[in-house]
């Protein structure tokens, strides 16, 4: 049996209110003291251990009350448990794995700098999506696919549409020229050539039943916004619930928290990768830790998405090709371009040293990959 499958098979089988109350809304530090509560989360950590394996070595950084918190996770959702192990996984490889243009290991580059510790970043690759957990189960398990989504754009009138466009430019400090707004094929035009996904615009009241929007409203969600903005909230929840997890003086625990809060780069300028093409390096990888080390979160974490069977929105695992451009594309929200070529380098070697058989088109969209890589990896960092 697999982990994933005893995960799923080793459901909570508790069906306590105040402990289905406490995961929706995430109140760690109230519940210290109540032995209910105790008595209830020690059978879910018990359980949650015999389903995960050994190999993820998490009993070398876990600490405090971080077993709670998966317990928690795993209750919330077990898909949710089973990517943030993976997340974690694929990070503590891949890391292992890439050599820098410099001949140095990227996990020895990390050990080299002082403010985070190898350990740390674990931490918050594990407990990245913690935040989840206070999010209504029907906005982070929206199960409508992006195209449909799309259909739902589409179907608006014009000035409906320059509205969640106008929105989501206010939202994200974007500068959008007005003659984008002129036609309905120009803004429509924009947002293909934007890649702006559907789901940033349109509201989630559009995809939900009458007696859904009222209960979002009454968790205090605003259904007119669209499921993306929404499940913004997660990061900055997930620092939160890390930080209740040890002593507020923990300094480690915060920076394990600082990280997590930044996996999307939600909270951050859109622009900042466009500002800093490579860095300051000739590694051309931020010196600055705390912007860098959660871009790994953030490309192992896409990377996961993309190789999960386990997503509502996508039926089996996407092919490879799908994967490299869904992380490319991602490069141009946040994540260092250079450094999305270091992480997608020894895969992208590894298939071609394979010698697999593919389609003509294929083959094209594969030579298109590989000339991005190499585009970015032979840039100059600035001086
Ligand atoms: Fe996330
Ligand atoms: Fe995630």
């Amino acid at each position: 049996m697999t982990e994933e499958e005893k995960i799923e098979q080793t459901q909570p089988d508790l069906i306590d209110k105040e402990l289905e109350i406490l995961v929706s809304t995430g109140q760690f530090e109230s519940q210290g003291s109540n032995i209910e509560y105790k008595v209830l989360i020690s059978a879910e950590i018990e359980k949650l251990k015999s389903a995960i394996e050994k190999s993820h070595k998490l009993g070398e950084f876990l600490k405090g009350r971080d077993w709670e918190a998966l317990a928690l996770i795993r209750r919330f959702d077990s898909k949710t448990l089973y990517h943030s192990l993976n997340t974690y996984s694929i990070l503590r490889n891949k890391i292992h794995e890439i050599v820098l243009p410099d001949g140095r290991l990227l996990i020895d580059y990390i050990n080299e700098q002082e403010e985070f510790t190898e350990h740390e970043l674990y931490r918050a690759a594990v407990l990245h999506d913690v935040g989840k957990i206070k999010i209504p189960s029907l906005i982070i398990n929206n199960v409508i696919s992006r195209d449909r989504w799309k259909a739902k754009f589409k179907q608006q009138s014009f000035e409906e549409q320059k509205r969640q466009l106008r929105r989501l430019a206010e939202i994200d400090g974007l500068d959008i020229p007005e003659h984008v707004y002129a036609t309905q094929e120009s803004l429509e035009a924009f947002i293909e050539e934007k890649k702006i996904s559907p789901t940033l615009l349109v509201p989630i009241a559009n995809g939900l039943f009458p007696d859904e929007i009222e209960s979002i409203r009454e968790q205090g969600y605003d259904p007119d916004l669209p499921l993306g903005i929404l499940v913004r909230c997660h990061e900055q929840y997930s620092a939160e619930i890390i930080r209740q997890l040890s002593d507020e003086n923990d300094s480690s625990n915060n920076r394990v928290a600082e990280l997590a809060s930044h996996h999307h780069n939600y909270g951050r300028d859109k622009t900042f990768a466009e500002q800093n093409p490579a860095s300051t390096t000739s590694l051309a990888i931020s010196e600055n830790f705390a912007e860098f080390l959660p871009q790994i979160i953030a490309l192992a974490d896409i990377q996961e998405a993309m190789e999960s069977s386990l997503r509502n929105y996508r039926k089996g695992p996407a092919k490879q090709i799908e994967k490299f451009n869904e992380i490319i594309m991602r490069a141009d929200t946040g994540i260092n371009p250079f450094f999305t070529a270091v992480w997608l380098k020894p895969e992208l070697d590894f298939l071609e040293k394979q010698h697999t058989v593919v389609s003509p088109d294929e083959a094209k969209a594969l030579k298109k990959i590989y000339a991005w890589v190499e585009d970015q990896l032979n840039k100059k960092p600035p001086k």
